[in-house]
């Protein structure tokens, strides 16, 4: 197992939580039966390529070689006031793109522990640990002078 594998889904518990917070309205990266909101866009959409405008995303993007561009997607996107993105990526802050987008995230939230994703062979671990990445409508990239808020989030 690797944080490679494209469809790592959502424990559901974890997602209800967020959800019940921030009340999702579009899951940009999905398909027919991983969807997390009614509004959602699949592979042959190609959620990349579309507006998010006006909407409050969550993301669990494929964490392939794509991922940064995920990371970059939701960083502009969010410069709208009306569009937020809260994502659910791994969490390794020595990549490039940490630097360039995660660190001018309203809130980078790390989660204890190592969340169970749904979708695999087993229902281990995830061999890599995760964050939650808030990007909150509006912002101009830079969110405070000390940066993101950091937290730590229970898995449930
Ligand atoms: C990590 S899974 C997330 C599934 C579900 N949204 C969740 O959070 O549990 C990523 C999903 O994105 C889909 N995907 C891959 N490339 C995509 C793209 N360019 N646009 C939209 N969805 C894509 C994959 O098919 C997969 O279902």
């Amino acid at each position: 197992m690797s944080s490679k594998k494209m469809d790592w889904q959502t424990p559901k518990d974890f997602f209800d939580k967020l959800n019940k917070e921030f009340s999702f309205s579009l899951d940009p990266a999905a398909n027919g039966t991983n969807a997390l909101c009614a509004k959602y866009f699949t592979e042959a959409q190609d959620g990349l390529t579309q507006s998010w405008k006006g909407e409050t995303c969550y993301v669990n993007p494929p964490y392939g070689r794509a991922l940064k561009n995920w990371i970059r997607k939701a960083y502009e996107e969010s410069k709208d006031p009306d569009t937020s993105v809260v994502m659910l990526i791994p969490a390794r802050p020595d990549t490039k793109y940490w630097a360039e987008y995660v660190m001018q995230a309203n809130e980078i939230r790390f989660v204890r522990g190592r969340l169970k994703f749904g979708g695999g062979e087993t229902n281990d671990p995830a061999p890599f640990p995760s964050a939650v990445v808030v990007f909150r409508g509006g912002h101009n990239g830079q969110q405070s002078l000390c940066g993101p808020v950091i937290s730590m989030l229970e898995r449930a």
